[in-house]
């Protein structure tokens, strides 16, 4: 499979079930700045992390749909749920190459973690069930051991604006002590939620090396451009932001995320909604 150098000014599809992703499509501005992105946030009917596999496939499918109608050149899967369930059905529904963020970050484990360490993972219910970053770690051959702890409560306490908080402080120890006893020092964030209240597990845990996947995924998607001869160069590439619903805390991570700076903002209805 190969991409026309022509097809290089064509734009690149991100999605997430919601805001999360937006910290994968900032690193991917940075790192390619004459792209054009066009993003989906599954606001609506987000959160997919308890949800079970044939909804989240589902929903990832009507996504993938609404990018590739807007003749996208790549989709970045940037939701941790979605990657873990949904990558193999929209690789069947498109020639185009479609990134998770899994296989990024565990690659980043693989390489900055000593041998034979436990590492720590964090991620919704559904990501840690779907063993997903077990087989990607094999698929990698890193000999690391992964403990794994389903974080249900750290994706609201987010979105609401409570990531710096005395319930974040408290809920995060709870999730997060038993495996600083175990002696882990890397820390996989497995949502892309989770670089959000990266501040405040470093307050908490000042000696532990997170590992978030925005910038290996950003740094795969370049490398994969390349490699097809699709990169864009020159001028400032768009963005444009479409969610399932208008939320509040979906426009107040936009301004924080890139102030403004959107060609669009919009509500686009996808699938049976
Ligand atoms: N963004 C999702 C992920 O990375 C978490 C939020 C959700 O549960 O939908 O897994």
């Amino acid at each position: 499979m190969s991409l026309d150098a022509d097809r290089a000014s064509l734009p690149v599809g991100v999605f997430d079930s919601g805001l999360g992703g937006l910290t994968v499509l900032k690193e991917i501005h940075k790192v390619l700045p004459s792209e054009n992105l066009i993003y989906f946030g599954d606001t609506a009917r987000v959160p997919y992390g308890n949800k079970s596999a044939a909804t989240i496939i589902r929903y990832s499918r009507e996504i993938a749909e609404f990018l590739i109608a807007r003749d996208v050149k790549a989709i970045v899967v940037a939701c941790n749920t979605a990657s873990s369930y949904a990558l193999d059905a929209l690789r069947g529904m498109t020639d185009i190459p479609v990134l998770g963020v899994i296989d990024p970050a565990v690659r980043s484990l693989t390489q900055k973690a000593p041998r034979k360490s436990t590492a720590g993972l964090i991620a919704t219910k559904s990501t840690i069930a779907s063993h997903a970053y077990d087989a990607a770690l094999e698929r990698h051959r890193g000999d690391q051991f992964l403990v794994s702890r389903a974080c249900p409560l750290l994706v609201p306490l987010i979105e609401e604006g409570y990531a710096e908080s005395q319930a974040a402080d408290l809920i995060l120890r709870d999730y997060l002590g038993p495996m600083v006893e175990r002696g882990v020092e890397y820390l996989l964030l497995g949502c892309t939620h989770y670089p959000l209240i990266a501040q405040a597990i470093l307050r908490l845990y000042p000696h532990l090396k997170l590992i978030d996947s925005a910038e290996e995924t950003a740094a795969e998607l370049k490398n994969l451009l390349a490699d097809r001869g699709a990169l864009r160069s020159g001028t400032k590439g768009s963005v444009e932001l479409y969610v399932s619903d208008m939320t509040e805390s979906m426009r107040a991570l936009k301004e924080l995320f890139f102030e403004g700076a959107v060609d669009r903002f919009e509500i686009a209805h996808i699938g049976e909604q």
